[in-house]
């Protein structure tokens, strides 16, 4: 198992792009797939749970051609001009892969198997399978229908209203996809506004979405037409480069290409409300995604209050927000999160032994934790959990920890992030070098 020593930083300098984003890059496979025509995709994120996606549309007989430039050729099939795979379609450690391809088979006219690693097989597949089911699809999944590996008999589909109990684009976009092969009109409710790629997407490539205060809705029957998509750069990714450059003293970082869609920017107004300096420049659009380039300074952070609507447009920058937290003056309280319980891991226990190792005190709750900021973390040893996510985040805390940090499991940076060890170790000075 790989693990990674981080030493403190004398300060993040320099200019930085992140890899494409990760939720539009797999809906631009799929939706191109799904189209007539062909799509030219640039920009594209070749992470682990993007290339899960792909294999998955090759399986079904879609011609994806990954070009020495990096640019990805596809021509699309049309909604029902995909092929029964002949295995198990493995969707890895990828919630989006497993959710949304759901919503594709389930209308289909042939039988697919999904499943993934441990720790997808682990997270909750109710959420999708259950609607689904009400639409009229077909589906045995282990755990009484709860949990991959699930087997889906294709069957027609009808539309349905359904009023989800959490605010998820997974399982909103799994029944919008769904929904454009069902009869009628599928409405998703939502208790609040989940990123929005798909409903942008969807429009980009010639279907009409409605979106209205609360919720969403399809017509089943139209068709995708393909189109050149250019993918921004991940603001998911973007979060630890920013949180790094914010708790390091005499850091001043560009970080260029920023995919800044409104339903996903929350992490620029978190840490602009604990006193940030984050200047947005450059503002312009990727396709139907506003970008933008990002300058940030060190900052003296101070702690504050997260809940609410703000929790879905930062669910994925949490983890990163628990050290920004852990180093501002004050307490930061983050509530209304308990999705964060099942994402790749339970991210409030990760977050909360890694904090613990660092001399951080903190209070777990069961939708969230409360955080007492101090000026310099322990060194110790910490593991990452196998969730991407938690392994960077304890990253960006070694660069201010007053001896070494060892991260135990990091190979799974690889999922969302494959260069992330390369780009820290380009910008990040080390003490005594500056
Ligand atoms: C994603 C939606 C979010 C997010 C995940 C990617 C997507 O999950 O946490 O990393 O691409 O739609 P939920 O839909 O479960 O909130």
């Amino acid at each position: 198992m790989k693990s990674q020593q981080i030493n403190s930083s004398a300060g993040l300098r320099g200019e930085i792009t992140v890899p494409g984003d990760k939720s539009i890059s797999h809906r631009s496979i799929m939706f191109a797939s799904l189209a007539q025509g062909s799509s030219c995709i640039r920009g594209f994120l070749h992470g682990e749970d993007n290339l899960a996606t792909l294999n998955a549309f090759r399986a079904m007989g879609v011609d994806i051609d990954v070009s020495l430039d990096a640019v990805i050729r596809i021509k699309g099939k049309g909604f029902f001009g995909l092929c029964e795979p002949t295995d198990i379609l493995d969707c890895g450690n990828s919630g989006t892969t497993i959710r949304l391809l759901s919503g594709v088979l389930a209308g289909q006219k042939f039988f697919s198997v999904l499943s993934g690693d441990q720790y997808l097989r682990r997270r909750p597949m109710g959420r999708v399978i259950e609607p689904l089911m009400q639409m009229g699809a077909q589906i045995w999944g282990r755990e009484q229908n709860r949990c991959a590996p699930f087997a889906l008999q294709g069957s027609p589909l009808g539309g349905i209203t359904y009023h989800s109990p959490v605010a998820s684009a997974q399982v909103k976009s799994a029944l919008l996809l769904a929904g454009l092969s069902a009869s009628g009109t599928t409405t998703v409710y939502e208790p609040h506004v989940s990123r929005d790629h798909t409903e942008r997407m969807l429009r980009y490539m010639g279907a009409e979405v409605q979106v209205f205060a609360g919720g969403v809705s399809v017509e089943g029957g139209q068709q995708l037409q393909g189109r050149d998509l250019e993918i921004p750069g991940d603001i998911s990714s973007a979060a630890f480069f920013l949180v790094a450059a914010l708790i390091v003293p005499n850091s001043e970082l560009l970080i260029k290409n920023v995919g800044m869609n409104p339903t996903r920017s929350g992490i620029v107004d978190i840490l602009c409300s604990m006193g940030a300096n984050i200047r947005i420049l450059n503002e312009r659009h990727a396709g139907e995604e506003p970008v933008a380039d990002l300058l940030v300074c060190s900052s003296e952070l101070r702690g504050i209050e997260i809940g609410g609507d703000m929790v879905p447009r930062a669910i994925d920058e949490l983890p990163v927000v628990s050290i920004a937290a852990a180093c501002a003056q004050g307490t930061t309280t983050i509530r209304d999160a308990a999705e964060l319980r099942v994402k790749e891991t339970d991210r409030i226990a990760a977050m909360e032994a890694v904090l613990q190792t660092l001399g951080v005190e903190v209070e777990t709750h069961a939708d969230g934790m409360t955080i007492h900021g101090i000026e310099r973390f322990n060194g110790g040893k910490v593991n990452s959990c196998g969730d991407h996510r938690i392994a960077m985040s304890a990253a960006v805390a070694g660069l201010r920890t007053s001896t070494v940090l060892e991260i135990e499991d990091t190979g799974c940076t690889a999922i969302s992030f494959p260069a992330f060890w390369e780009l820290l170790h380009q910008v990040a000075i080390p003490t005594g070098k500056n």
